[in-house]
């Protein structure tokens, strides 16, 4: 599946895409770094699939999340932990433009998307949602068939050839044909909680994506499935980049690479919560040496 996808054309004009060097960055070619322990520590240059610079979201006059800036690698699994109410659901959808979709939400700042900015006057916000797809936290299957669900995306698309492939594929993919292959007719519904999302997945995997966006995908489910979906997600970090958001702080340690810790801010003069990053650093460090007392605090459970 790898081998067919494409990163460049976001914008609605091709030349555009062309124009803005797009292609340059998405070269194949390995980063290049100053010593191989710079590149533990940083994120090479050019490897980087989201390069975000002081993004700040609003909701109306009140202000989610500020001063957000990272880097967020590709091929690697990133969670973004921190309370309730940090702003790790706000800053995951903005990866996508899902916030377009949310009444009074702003995004300002830089996001870039292999160096384009997919807030951009020419970027297609439907495109960017195909390229960047989302799992949510409850499985939300539609009332539809297994293959149908998988399926959809494609025929969105206007494919009409070679859909049972895609089907097997994308159910492959997400480590469920085995147990739905004889059953493809009967509904999404039917599944457990856990193969139902096993059936999103693979109903994101479908529409060829090039990252995977994952609001705490395991919480609606029982440590048998969660297993089972924190080994898909290492096996998924082959060919797509993830980034998830987990309350679960093994969860973040056992299968993430690198972890972004949010906390929130009080104003002390008008008392407002703002979310902001507090650091950043491959999840290792994070969990066992992190350079913020803060993020000390709340990874060995001492927060609140
Ligand atoms: N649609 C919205 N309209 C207004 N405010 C919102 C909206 N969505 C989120 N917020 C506010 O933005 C802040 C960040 O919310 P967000 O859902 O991103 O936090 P979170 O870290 O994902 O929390 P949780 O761990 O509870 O899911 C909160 O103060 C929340 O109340
Ligand atoms: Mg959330």
């Amino acid at each position: 599946m790898a081998e067919h996808r494409d990163h460049s054309g976001l914008s609605t004009s091709t030349s555009d895409v062309n124009d803005s060097g797009i292609t340059s960055a998405m070269s194949d070619e390995p980063a290049i770094t100053a010593t191989d322990d710079a590149a533990d520590e940083t994120v090479p240059a050019g490897r980087a699939v989201f390069s975000i610079t002081d993004m700040k979201v609003k909701y109306g006059d009140f202000t989610a999340v500020r001063g957000i800036t990272f880097d967020i690698p590709e091929n690697e699994i990133t969670a973004l932990i921190g309370p309730s109410g940090c702003g790790k659901s706000t800053v995951l959808r903005s990866l996508n433009r899902m916030n377009d979709l949310v009444r009074g939400a702003k995004v300002t700042g830089d996001v870039r998307y292999h160096g384009e900015d997919i807030y951009g006057e020419d970027i297609d916000p439907v495109e960017v949602r195909r390229r960047i797809g989302m799992v949510f936290q409850k499985p939300n299957p539609f009332p539809k068939s297994i293959y149908d669900n998988v399926a959809f995306g494609p025929r969105l698309n206007g494919q009409r050839r070679g859909l049972d492939d895609i089907v097997e594929e994308s159910l492959r993919g997400a480590a469920l044909w085995d147990e739905v292959k004889d059953k493809l007719k009967n509904s999404g519904l039917s599944l457990s909680g856990g193969q139902q999302q096993r059936l999103c997945i693979a109903r994101a995997i479908a529409v060829n994506p090039d990252v995977i966006l994952m609001d705490e995908p395991c919480s609606a489910l029982d440590p048998i499935a969660t297993a089972a979906i924190e080994a898909l997600m290492r096996q998924l970090r082959e060919t797509y980049t993830i980034v998830i958001v987990t309350h679960n702080m093994q969860q973040a340690a056992r299968v993430s690479d690198r972890t972004a810790f949010f906390t929130v801010n009080i104003d002390d003069e008008i008392g407002e919560r703002t979310g902001e990053l507090v650091e950043y650093d491959r999840s290792e460090v994070i969990f066992t040496r992190p350079s913020d007392q803060r993020t000390e605090n709340y990874v060995s459970g001492r927060f609140g």
